[in-house]
């Protein structure tokens, strides 16, 4: 440890914790690669946080031969660090036992902490999250719960996991709650109907098995700080899918942005002092919702993007859009979500275009807009105004053990750089886990 630090942390255990974390956050519609980056930087946390979501969520690490498929835990559960699920999260019980059980059976301690303040996801919600999709504006959710669980949050009518564990107040909390989601599975004529009783006969034997976890994370948090601990807040979908600054109303019901890993979790602002904003090398989207810079995927590129880049939904499995990357988005995501640094994922899918196109700004009438439009039908009817740039035939090779980022590729990144104002801190060029490059010195780089 530095002499600074070594200060700063006898500063900190008088006047209470200082020491900051880093988060790590989507800056595109989500499925950017999180996954793959934390498993690549996770070696310098010893804990990893999800402050929002829940198992709309997916990522995939591979770790030797085995591959393991998260939803709810985060990515850096495999690497056998302190688990925090914060109050932020809405949590299926259903699935985060299977992820557990899934941990164990790899022969991993769980050190996995449950916030008691997180809310719970019911099956009332998930059938009413699909009910939800065949009136008003059609989302494309996952269908996982999580917006009716969110709602329910805000209606004060949700149930928090502190209450579930409990013997006698998860019983108490459902039937307050459960008339509430009655009238409306009978509004939206859902047949067969949970009853109350088949909730509480299945849903009491899972309390049980997970109250041994649930603990006041925050104060898990602050004791990890106090002893110096380094903390990854890790983040799930992306800034453009974020309640506030997404693109409303085709987004999710949380907030994905940096400052909320702080408020997800039950620690202060200053404890979030670097953020990782990951985006792919061009564009995805799952789910409706406007896209300027989308290709047809039937023929040509946006095929060959969609068919290379394996780009299926790791959740639901449905195809995902895909389009030419948006440096007008992802200048806003940057400045929204928080973003310090970028991280570039999946350089390799567009090896062998010869005229890469990126987008450089948006026109409405032919009139240049400054910023993203807030509104879906703006959104719907900007022209992106296109700059051709060249292309590679491979993004990086090997020599002599150290990986040489092709010339072209480099260009590409100094562009998003110029374009975004923060550096690119790592660059990736396939699945594995050392097909990352380290390319500029930052707080996340792996020890
Ligand atoms: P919800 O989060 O299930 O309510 O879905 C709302 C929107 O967010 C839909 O367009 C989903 O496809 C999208 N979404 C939710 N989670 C993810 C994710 O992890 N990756 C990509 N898109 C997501």
């Amino acid at each position: 440890m530095s002499p600074a630090r070594l200060n700063e942390s006898r500063v900190s255990r008088r006047w209470g914790p200082t020491l900051a974390g880093h988060a790590i956050i989507g800056a595109q519609w989500g499925d950017e690669g999180k996954g793959k980056l934390v498993d690549f930087i996770a070696s310098r946390y010893d804990a990893v946080v999800r402050f929002q979501g829940g198992n709309n969520a997916g990522h995939t690490v591979k770790v030797k031969d085995k591959v393991y498929k998260f939803h709810l835990l985060p990515s850096g559960a495999v690497r056998g660090r302190h688990i925090v699920i914060g109050n932020g999260v809405v949590v299926d019980p259903r699935v985060l036992l299977k992820e557990m059980e899934a941990l164990q059976t790899g022969g991993r301690k769980l050190r996995l902490h449950l916030s008691d303040r997180a809310h719970l996801i019911l099956p009332y919600h998930i059938l009413l999250d699909g009910a939800a999709e065949t009136e008003g504006r059609k989302i494309g959710t996952t269908k996982r719960g999580i917006g009716p669980a969110y709602a329910d949050k805000a209606r004060r009518i949700g149930i928090r996991i502190g209450e579930f564990v409990h013997p006698g107040r998860f019983r108490r909390r459902l039937e307050e709650a459960y008339p509430v989601k009655k009238r409306a599975m009978i509004a939206h004529k859902i047949s067969p109907m949970p009853t109350l009783e088949a909730i509480h006969a299945e849903y009491a034997p899972l309390a049980k098995r997970l109250r041994p976890y649930v603990t006041d994370t925050s104060l898990v948090l602050h004791d990890l700080f106090r002893r110096d601990r380094n903390v990854l807040f890790e983040g799930a979908q992306g800034v453009l899918l974020d309640i506030d600054h997404g693109t409303y109303p085709y987004v999710t019901s949380s907030s994905t942005v940096a400052s909320n890993a702080t408020a997800g979790s039950g620690v202060g602002s200053r404890h979030v002092e670097a953020v990782l904003g990951v985006a792919k090398a061009y564009v995805t989207r799952v789910g409706e919702g406007p896209f300027p810079t989308e290709l047809p995927t039937e023929e040509g590129i946006g095929k060959s993007i969609l068919t290379i880049g394996k780009e299926f939904g790791t959740t639901t499995g449905r195809p995902r859009r895909v389009g030419w990357q948006d440096l007008v988005a992802l200048e806003y995501a940057v400045r929204v979500g928080g973003i310090s640094h970028l991280a570039i994922t999946k350089l390799d899918v567009l090896n062998g275009v010869t005229d890469l196109k990126v987008c450089v700004g948006y026109k409405v009438d032919g009139r240049a807009q400054r910023g993203f439009p807030a509104d879906v039908e703006d959104l719907a009817r900007v022209q992106p105004v296109f700059r051709t740039l060249k292309g590679w035939l491979e993004a990086a090779r090997r020599e002599r053990g150290r990986w040489v980022l092709d010339p072209a590729a480099r260009s590409y990144l100094r562009f998003i750089e110029e374009h975004v104002e923060v550096p690119v801190a790592f660059a990736s060029v396939g699945p594995a886990r050392d097909e990352t490059l380290v390319l500029r010195p930052s707080p996340f780089a792996p020890r």
